[in-house]
């Protein structure tokens, strides 16, 4: 498959679960492919397979973003392809929250994904071509999941929009994808809360959750040329969870 030949693409949090299937698909439909992650076990791993160039990329410094979009740029001479995908969770009860867990998943989850904007973007409106995907979730549409999450997931929606409306004109698509519950290592705490597990596959349509392949296949259609006229779309991907 050649959905992606010859371009060049960064996917943060790329190491693990959903980045690293897009890493992998990504690579198989002909891109080269940056997994940009702070993992660096994880890196060396997925940094294995052939086309793909892992790089440490702390998505919440502008420094580090700076750096990682220079070198790719002096590599590559462009960058085709940005999946804004790294992120942290938390189940801490809001009544624990202190300013200092608010202030990490926002860095982290929304502050992130603008950086890369602010970075990638750049570089896309001057070759007047581009294709940025945000990740954001299903908590972002319906009343679930932890606050500060939810919150930073939010913020991701709205930044989309945004950056969507203002760098359409210069060829660059912004869209954001809304994952239901995926098994990755992010939700690996659900295998032994059976409880919970239940009731979200029950409310869930589809009767089960999503695999880290049914997010990548989403993605790869976003930043493929295919969606050429797709731009500020909120795609969901949850087994119908927020269709009820
Ligand atoms: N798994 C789900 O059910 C689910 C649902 C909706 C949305 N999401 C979102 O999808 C994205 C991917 O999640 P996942 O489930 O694959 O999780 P994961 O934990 O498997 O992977 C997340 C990756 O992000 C990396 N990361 C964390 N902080 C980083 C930082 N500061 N800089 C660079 N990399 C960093 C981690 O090292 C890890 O490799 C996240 O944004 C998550 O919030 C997940």
């Amino acid at each position: 498959m050649t959905r992606l030949q010859g371009k060049i693409a960064i996917v943060t949090g790329g190491a693990s679960g959903m980045g690293a299937a897009m890493v992998k698909l990504f690579t198989e439909n002909g891109a080269t492919v940056i997994a940009a992650d702070i993992n660096e076990a994880n890196l060396a791993k997925i940094g294995e397979i052939e086309n793909v160039i892992p790089k440490k990329l702390d998505v919440s410094s502008d420094e580090n973003w700076a750096q990682v979009v220079k070198e790719v740029k002096d590599q590559f001479g462009r960058i085709d392809i940005l999946i804004n995908n790294a992120g942290i969770s938390s189940e801490k009860p809001v009544h624990l929250v202190t300013e200092q867990d608010w202030v990490l998943m926002q860095k982290i989850n929304s502050f992130g994904p603008f950086l890369g904007i602010k970075h990638v973007g750049e570089v896309m409106k001057e070759q007047k071509a581009g294709s940025i995907v945000n990740i954001s979730s299903y908590t972002a549409l319906v009343g679930m999941g932890n606050n500060p999450y939810s919150a930073s997931k939010g913020a991701v929606r709205a930044t989309s929009k945004a950056a969507a409306a203002e760098l359409a004109a210069y060829n660059v698509r912004v869209n954001a994808i809304f994952p239901g519950t995926i098994e990755t290592p992010m939700t690996d705490a659900l295998k032994e809360a059976k409880q919970a597990l239940n009731m979200l596959v029950m409310a869930t349509p589809m009767q089960r959750l999503g695999q880290p392949m049914e997010v990548a296949n989403a993605a790869l259609f976003l930043a493929s040329d295919e969606a050429s006229y797709i731009a500020g779309a909120e795609l969901v991907v949850d087994g119908g969870f927020s269709a009820r």
